[in-house]
């Protein structure tokens, strides 16, 4: 039964953590849009993150890796696609000190792979969208970044995500491809993965572990919630302006230490007076990244506000983990994970 969609929209990467609640927005909120997810299923996917749209008729899986450019350039030849939200990366930080090729060919070649495809394509994308990350902006002690500040990455990850943005920019200096850039703060919210900071301490937690924290300087991050995320995204697509970069930020700053102790009392119950929390500082880190404040004018002028507090949105998070205790099958190992991971000398100061 041929449908008629009025738009065909390629997500990469979306069985990810953020890709699966854009896939899953995208498919109800847009019947009559065809939503294509292309993603390899690497560890840290759960099939069930996609159970809510399974057999919907504008939902199309391919499994493959973006880096397979026979593959990409056959979905562009056989698909007319208009819009390309591109997340399908690596994306651990710690892991990527350990595995940095793997990261350059994900996250630089595949980037590299998807924009040769949708450039050459017959039928012209009216949009390519970069999914990237303050991290390219490097740590900061009290500077707060915009779209202008120079870039520092101080990772390989954060390395290899600057790197694809160049490229993706380069298509846009070039050809005038219609690409927009995102950089946003963390997200959070249920379905992600254990071994972002919010899940592995509720996953510790779970286990009665308790959380560790590396390091002796106070650090913070910013968080937004998963929801506040799409939202953006949903926005850029309709109302971004082309070769633009956008932040997406939050105010919402959260020191770690009292992140920590923000879920510990939240799964614990536990008093605040109570002297044993489980918390465990180490005191060692691969390198110390601060913080990562970023202004987000740009996107406000388009009409984006985050509407979910940091109490509404961790009060959600922490209850979708107590209800789906099972949902990453091997929470114990990646607890034996973090703590070799933890054990290691530091190699990289
Ligand atoms: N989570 C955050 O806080 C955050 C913040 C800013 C930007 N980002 C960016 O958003 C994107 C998604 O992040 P996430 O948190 O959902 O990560 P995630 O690790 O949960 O998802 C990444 C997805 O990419 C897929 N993938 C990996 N290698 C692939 C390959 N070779 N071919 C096809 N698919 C592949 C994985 O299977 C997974 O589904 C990434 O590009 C990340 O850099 C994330």
């Amino acid at each position: 039964r041929i449908m008629d969609f009025v738009r065909t929209v390629l997500v990469t990467g979306g069985s990810g953590f953020i890709g699966s609640h854009l896939v899953c927005s995208l498919v109800t909120r847009q019947p009559d849009w065809r939503i294509i997810n292309l993603d390899n299923l690497d560890y840290c996917c759960s099939p069930r993150s996609l159970q809510s749209i399974e057999g919907r008729a504008n939902y199309t899986f391919i499994r493959g890796d973006v880096c397979n450019s026979r593959l990409v350039n056959h979905i562009f030849k056989t698909e007319n696609i208009d819009v390309i939200f591109h997340l399908a990366a690596k994306t651990h930080v710690e892991s990527s000190f350990e595995s940095p090729s793997s990261f350059q060919r994900v996250n630089v070649d595949g980037t590299r792979v998807l924009l040769g495809a949708a450039q050459q394509a017959r039928h012209q994308p009216q949009r390519f969208i970069y999914v990237s990350t303050d991290e390219v902006y490097g740590a900061s002690l009290d500077e707060v970044f915009d779209e202008s500040s120079p870039v520092r990455p101080s990772n390989p990850y954060s390395a290899t995500k600057a790197a694809a943005e160049h490229l993706v920019r380069s298509y846009w200096d070039k050809y005038k491809f219609p690409i927009i850039i995102t950089r946003s703060n963390n997200i959070y919210g249920p379905r992600q993965y254990t071994e972002k900071v919010i899940p592995r301490f509720l996953s510790l937690l779970q286990l009665n572990k308790k959380c560790t924290i590396q390091g002796t300087l106070p650090k913070s991050r910013h968080f937004l919630f998963v929801s506040d995320a799409i939202s953006a995204f949903l926005l850029v697509l309709e109302k971004g302006i082309v070769g633009e970069i956008y932040n997406m930020g939050t105010s919402c700053e959260i020191p770690i230490m009292q992140l920590a102790k923000e879920l510990i009392r939240m799964v614990a119950n536990i008093s605040q007076k109570n002297l044993s929390l489980p918390l465990n500082v180490l005191m060692y880190r691969p390198r110390v990244d601060l913080r990562y404040p970023i202004r987000s004018e740009k996107l406000q002028q388009l009409g984006w506000r985050a509407e979910v507090s940091w109490a509404e949105g961790i009060r959600h998070t922490v209850k979708w983990y107590q209800d789906n205790p099972d949902f990453w099958s091997d929470l114990s190992e990646d607890q034996e994970q973090i703590r070799s991971r933890l054990e290691k000398a530091p190699k990289n100061q």
